[in-house]
């Protein structure tokens, strides 16, 4: 997307050079997962996870000079989270992911299964790689968090007394435990003071959770197009997300055609109305903007640099994905 390559410009040739590196790690075992990884990382990923691991590192390091530690750090974060999208295009059942066909599609979902396992075994063995016990539990954890939040969003479908809680607590096993843990990472490879490296951590929850509630709102009011995977998928799925958790404290009736799992026809077309006619959507934004806030909050201990700037940018970024 756009927006964020041109904000991401001061690690714009450090990305570049991941996305290659991603590539060659990965493809150099089998040609099947060459040709599945080509397809993943050749796309048009946006790299929010790596670029903000590069720039917590270069924000953390005397001198600002990446470090090939870091650089791996970046390589690592990006191949956890697409191995997570391998696997949760499988179980969502979702054709379309970065404007391309899924694994799945292309594949078969028994090679997306064993490409995402491949990616996440890989992952660790780089991980180990990078000779740093706190770093490898920290991202250790991580890959145990992705699999709890995809648990817990699977048992919650269409479950309408689902609290806004329940669904803050699955986002940050889903997308903001890798954020937060990555970015922690890197203050740990620069080995800042304990107080900024839990600032950082702060940071990367904050802007994941922000991420995730406006990637719930834009399941409702963006495109395909422009999403580069399905719209409109997550209430079809029974995945009750933020505007619907609040448009049912308002609109009694949603909560029949959630229970019946949109049964009759009309069903979904309706819930999609109430959903938009409801306040859920700008009380969804507000949401995703507090914790946007509360990301920059988390950088005030960090010394100015151009990085630090462009994290606080991030946060906006985030945001203006919605309009
Ligand atoms: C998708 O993440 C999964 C969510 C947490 C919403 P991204 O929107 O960062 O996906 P890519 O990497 O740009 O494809
Ligand atoms: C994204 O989950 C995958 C993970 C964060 C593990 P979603 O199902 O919410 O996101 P999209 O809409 O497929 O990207
Ligand atoms: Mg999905
Ligand atoms: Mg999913």
């Amino acid at each position: 997307m756009t927006p964020a390559t041109s904000l991401f410009s001061p690690v714009e040739d450090d990305l570049d050079l991941l996305t290659e590196n991603l590539k060659n790690l990965i493809g150099a075992r089998h040609p099947i997962l060459y040709a599945a990884a080509e397809h993943l990382f050749g796309a048009r990923g946006k790299r929010v996870r790596p670029a903000i691991v590069l720039l917590v590192s270069k924000a953390t390091i005397p001198g600002h000079e990446l470090t090939p530690r870091h650089r791996r750090l970046a390589e690592i974060t990006e191949m956890i989270h697409t191995a997570s999208l391998v696997h949760d295009d499988v179980v969502d059942e979702s054709d379309l992911r970065r404007g391309v066909p899924t694994v799945h599609s292309s594949f078969g979902n028994r090679i997306a299964v064993l490409a995402g396992d491949f990616l996440f075994a890989q992952s660790s063995w780089y991980l180990a790689n990078l000779d740093n016990l706190e770093v490898v539990k920290l991202l250790s954890q991580v890959i145990m968090d992705l699999a709890e939040g995809e648990i817990q969003q699977g048992l919650n479908r269409f479950s309408t007394n689902l609290s806004i809680e329940a669904y803050l607590e699955k986002s940050y096993y889903k997308t903001a435990s890798l954020l937060a843990n990555s970015s922690k990472a890197a203050a740990v490879l620069s080995d800042v003071s304990p107080s900024l490296t839990e600032a950082l951590y702060g940071y990367g929850r904050h802007i994941g959770l922000a991420f995730q509630i406006v990637d719930d709102i834009l399941d409702f009011t963006g495109s395909t197009e422009e999403l580069g995977k399905p719209a409109g998928s997550d209430l079809k799925d029974g995945n009750l997300t933020a505007p619907v958790l609040y448009a049912l404290e308002e609109k009694p009736s949603l909560e029949v055609l959630i229970e019946r799992e949109f049964a009759q026809p009309g069903d979904l077309e309706q819930a999609i109305a109430f959903v938009r006619s409801s306040q859920g959507i700008e009380r969804s934004r507000a949401l995703a903007k507090q914790h946007s806030k509360s990301a920059i909050a988390c950088l005030e201990e960090l010394p100015p640099s151009a990085s630090r700037q462009v994290l606080v940018k991030l946060a906006d970024y985030v945001l203006s994905r919605l309009y």
